[in-house]
């Protein structure tokens, strides 16, 4: 009786608009009892130190500043791996690579994807009666039914891979440049390196290619359109929806788009920052217009910058990995220090969320989908075991207590794909192979195995400078609790249902719009 008058009285003052919105959230009938909406968005190839609520020196993001001030930021918040189809494979499956399978990237002609017995999140929430959509960059296999729109995902439309694994009329800035597609037939050009020429970059909706090749010029435009339609129809359907946005920002090729006002001389890659953050922007304007008390809205980043871009590639901020710099090679994207894999994150609704709140919990993208699984009153699949914990207490400010241990699978720089061996435990972190990505320079650190482990105290170290001494009681109380995760995870993994991937690859699954076509264009020039 007194709670109901209570309650009664709340809603008279939150009408009169009085009241601190959480409250309002569950007096609200609009709301009440509905499933909420959820908006991930994940950007590629991000710095830690692109946003700039994270980094004072960055200004280049003020539509994601405001979302930090009006929601949770996460300055300890970790991508699942350092590069793009395994950290992908976990956002979308709860389970890192030597679960999920996925332990390195997918090719154009790759004929396997995500394993088919791993469950999406997606997948999941159409389950549970969800609308669910994509849009963006997949990387996951899109051959046959490894294609998004079998993966759970009712609608999609994007680049199924890589902006950068296809040439285009419409090049962009990459390192080393890329030429256009050819327009007619002739001999085979003597090419640079790391350029694809023979096949254009595809574009699908839903199963069909709708371009090939794709005007980089106009996609993020494309991208905030078909998002913003996307959130429109699906909040007039009755039905709560699922949208996943994975940006082609801020991954190269760079556009060309100029945007007007733009200062003269500002770096392409400020200027690309920009036309990110006006994107997301866009798509929050969309959530905020239409579902906006009842949308949780989610946005990260798939891995640290890609520093062999040079001039083309973002900012780790002050995970600048100088124990490895010194070896040379990059410690960022496919690289275990900090600056390949601990990303930007925010989290955005009204109502639920804490505004205008920085948390230092350590969190990971492999929480994304027991949280959302959570709060969709859905069940998570029984038969594997999860990498990732349901976090919503730390989201709504109930609870400062993320993870105590996370474990950076190789990706690349270093020791076998996938395998384990880095490890975070509280604040400390250690190192059993080291090993330099591809530099701006050239130059890549030599692949080192450590036995015991370098240990690190990202506490007072945040750059990865200067490992705690062997010797020292520090470093002898943390060891054997490293030891000790390590083996017990191995151990579980080694218990689990895992999966395998086909990673072979034929020319034939290649996305073609029209084989009679020089490099496939859908249409005759
Ligand atoms: C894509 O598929 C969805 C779900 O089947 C459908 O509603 C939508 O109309 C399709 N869009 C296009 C452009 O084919
Ligand atoms: C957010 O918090 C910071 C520091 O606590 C404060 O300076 C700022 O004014 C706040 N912003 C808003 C929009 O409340
Ligand atoms: C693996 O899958 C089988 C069949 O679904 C199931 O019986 C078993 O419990 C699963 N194992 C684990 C560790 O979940
Ligand atoms: C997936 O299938 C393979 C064999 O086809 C099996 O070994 C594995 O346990 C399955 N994984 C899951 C998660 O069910």
């Amino acid at each position: 009786m007194g709670w109901l008058f209570l309650k009664v009285l709340l809603v008279g003052v939150s009408l009169s608009g009085f009241l601190y919105p959480f409250v309002d959230f569950y007096t609200s009938g609009k709301t009440r009892g509905q499933k909420p909406n959820f908006v991930i968005i994940l950007a590629d190839d991000m710095g830690w130190g692109d946003l700039g609520a994270n980094w004072a020196g960055r200004k280049f993001t003020p539509n994601l500043d405001k979302m930090a001030s009006e929601g949770m930021r996460f300055v300890d918040f970790h991508a699942a791996a350092s590069t793009c189809s395994p950290s992908r494979a976990s956002l979308l499956t709860g389970r890192l690579g030597l679960r999920n399978g996925v332990t390195h990237n997918f090719a154009v002609t790759s004929v396997g994807g995500l394993p088919l017995n791993e469950t999406t999140l997606a997948e999941v929430l159409q389950q549970a009666g969800y609308v669910t959509g994509m849009i963006g960059k997949w990387h996951l296999g899109h051959h046959s039914s490894y294609h998004p729109n079998f993966r759970g995902f009712d609608y999609y439309f994007g680049i199924p891979y890589s902006h950068d694994m296809g040439c285009t009329d419409t090049p962009g800035y990459n390192h080393p440049p890329c030429p256009a597609c050819p327009q007619s037939a002739g001999p085979p050009r003597n090419l640079e390196r790391d350029c694809y020429t023979d096949v254009a970059l595809p574009l699908y909706e839903n199963l069909s290619i709708v371009e090939q090749p794709v005007n980089l010029n106009d996609l993020a435009q494309k991208y905030a359109d078909k998002a913003t339609q996307f959130i429109q129809h699906a909040s007039t359907s009755g039905r709560p929806f699922l949208l996943y946005v994975a940006l082609a920002h801020m991954h190269v090729p760079l556009s060309m788009t100029q945007r007007p006002g733009a200062p003269r001389g500002q770096r392409l890659y400020e200027e690309n920052l920009q036309e990110m953050d006006s994107l997301v922007g866009q798509i929050k304007d969309k959530v905020d217009c239409t579902a906006k008390e009842n949308t949780f809205l989610w946005f990260t980043g798939d891995n640290g910058p890609w520093a062999q871009k040079c001039e083309l590639a973002g900012s780790v901020g002050p995970f600048v990995g100088s124990w490895q710099t010194r070896q040379g090679g990059s410690p960022a994207k496919q690289t275990t220090w900090e600056g390949g894999h601990r990303v930007p994150a925010l989290a955005y609704w009204p109502g639920r969320v804490p505004v205008n709140v920085t948390s230092t919990a350590l969190l990971s993208v492999l929480d994304i989908f027991p949280t959302v699984v959570a709060l969709a009153q859905a069940s998570l699949p029984h038969d594997r075991h999860f990498d990732g914990v349901d976090v919503s207490e730390v989201l709504f400010g109930q609870s400062q207590a993320g993870h105590r241990v996370l474990f950076h699978p190789n990706s690349g720089a270093a020791g076998e794909f996938g395998a384990l061996q880095t490890v975070r435990l509280e604040h400390y972190k250690a190192f059993y192979v080291t090993g330099g990505a591809k530099a701006c320079d050239g130059s890549t650190g030599p692949e080192q195995h450590h036995e015991p482990p370098l240990i690190f105290s990202l506490e007072d170290d945040t750059a990865e400078g200067l490992p705690l001494e062997r010797g020292g009681a520090e470093y002898q109380a943390v060891l054997p609790k490293v030891r000790k995760v390590l083996a017990d995870i191995l151990q579980d993994i080694a218990n689990d249902n895992v999966s395998r991937v086909d990673y072979t690859q034929d020319p034939s699954v290649t996305p073609c719009c029209n084989p009679l076509q020089t490099a496939c264009r859908c249409h005759t020039m």
